[in-house]
């Protein structure tokens, strides 16, 4: 019977400003996450005084982390992504030193994990920064971000060197140019020339953090992260695999930078042909060649693309713009379903980089309801995960080195593109709604002790 390994890291991943709430407690300053009360995506409203956010409370993580960890553990998680606010630790952004009730926090949370003997793997930044960068210095359009955030970055390594030996510098960098706002702090109407010069500060302090947290933190694996948007060509013509080839190039741009080191051609030719100019130092190129020491990746969807007009500009499927899959089902939030394409971007992320592999996001969001018993059957989610994982197992067959699989909101959470609490991922049910009533308790829903299962037998439980 084939096993995941049993060094695999088992668990799930959630992110700061969608479960802690406590979003003005002990000196913590607003972030850009709390300046979007609608959501990441396709809304440009921003907060105004008076105006609330569900993430303001979110799950209240902040309280209840010690009852919300004791869950995973009963689920055998040996691993938990979490991600720091930054606004904690640094509430403006340009502060010269950190919030010690904010790092004080993070020392709670991680002794808590400790308890339990799962293992932290904590995102520097995920999808926030500091609203004070945003607004005194234009976000990551501004060079002097990144010497902000390597200050962040080494007071975190320093705080949490002996707690926390592995680390991601930002959460899904290749989605910058679908979010602007979220991705590098700028306005939504920003010109891609804006957009590619931040996205360039933001790699060279990447870079910057991986060399910082080498220095500091002995033993230390830090990673990138990837929004992993495999897309496949409509059609066998030709022009459809080149275009399906180049869509790819999109996000491998990032992947390509942080594991290589630096620029590849066929990003140069798209600035050269597009007149994007960007203002690159000797240090910067010299930053670049510090690589990362394996890749993580978000998996939820494939898509296709296509070089006919006519089906171009036909509805899309989701955020990114992909043309749908007919042999493909979708969520209820029209994101398609696809396990092998799980398998199929493990094997093109191992030819391309050689790098350990470590799955960091992947799950169903979906309405859940409870019965009359009072429980929470849901078999859908037990279903989509257990075929992605099985996918998972036969890419170990097939020699790809994977490190572990934190499925995402293994407690529901608040949704990032749309900031909903209802697109419910977890295997913990949260009480609360999109409105922000319900009494925040959580109950473990059937998957909960699926997963428990899986984790125990190492894979043997899955069903072909
Ligand atoms: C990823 C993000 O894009 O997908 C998470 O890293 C996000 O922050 C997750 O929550 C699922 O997306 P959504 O919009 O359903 O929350």
């Amino acid at each position: 019977m084939k096993l995941f390994p049993e060094t695999f890291l088992w668990g799930g991943a959630i992110a700061a400003n969608q479960v802690e709430g406590a979003w003005q407690e002990d000196g913590k300053g607003p972030s850009t996450s709390d300046m979007q009360p609608w959501g990441i995506l396709g809304e440009t409203r921003l907060r105004t005084p008076g105006d609330s956010n569900i993430k303001d409370i979110a799950i209240d993580f902040y309280h209840r982390y010690p009852e919300d960890i004791a869950l995973f553990a009963g689920m055998g998680f040996t691993c938990l992504r979490v991600s720091i606010a930054w606004t904690r630790i640094f509430p403006v952004g340009d502060e010269t030193e950190p919030n010690e009730a904010g790092l004080a926090f993070y020392d709670r949370l991680f002794d808590e994990l400790a308890k339990h003997n799962i293992t932290p793997l904590v995102t520097l930044s995920h999808y926030e920064m500091p609203w004070g960068l945003v607004e005194q210095y234009g976000g990551w359009g501004s060079r002097k971000t990144i010497d902000f955030f390597e200050r962040y970055a080494r007071t975190v390594f320093e705080r949490y060197k002996e707690k926390v030996k592995l680390w991601l510098t930002f959460n899904e960098i290749n989605m910058s140019l679908h979010a602007p706002l979220t991705g590098v702090g700028l306005p939504e109407n920003s010109s891609e020339a804006e957009i590619y010069q931040a996205i360039h500060h933001q790699l060279v302090a990447s870079a910057r953090a991986v060399r910082a947290c080498h220095e500091i933190v002995a033993d230390a694996r830090i990673g990138n992260m990837l929004l992993g948007a495999l897309m496949y060509p409509l059609s066998c013509k030709p022009e459809d695999v080149f275009k399906a080839l180049q869509e790819n190039h999109g996000w491998q741009f990032f992947g390509d930078v942080q594991c290589r080191g630096s620029y590849p051609g066929y990003m140069q030719r798209y600035f050269r042909e597009n007149n994007i100019a960007l203002d690159i130092s000797e240090r910067d190129r010299e930053d670049l060649r510090t690589t990362v020491d394996f890749v993580s990746f978000s998996y939820y969807m494939t898509g296709c693309v296509t070089t006919d007009e006519a089906l171009n500009n036909q509805e899309r499927a989701n955020i990114l713009n992909m043309v749908p899959n007919p042999h493909l089902e979708s969520s209820e939030w029209g994101w398609q379903i696809d396990p092998v394409g799980l398998r199929t971007l493990l094997n093109v992320l191992w030819d391309r980089y050689q790098k350990p592999l470590f799955i960091v996001e992947n799950g169903l969001g979906a309405k859940d309801s409870m019965n009359a018993e009072g429980e929470i059957i849901d078999d859908y989610r037990i279903s989509y995960l257990n075929d992605h994982l099985v996918q998972v197992r036969e890419a170990l067959e097939d020699g790809v080195e994977v490190m572990g699989y934190t499925s995402w909101g293994p407690i529901d959470l608040v949704s990032a593109s749309k900031a909903e609490i209802s697109k419910r991922y977890g295997f913990i049910y949260v009480d609360r709604d999109d409105d922000g009533n319900g009494s925040l308790k959580r109950i473990p829903k059937k998957s909960y002790a699926w997963y428990r299962e899986v984790i125990k037998s190492r894979g043997a439980s899955l069903k072909e």
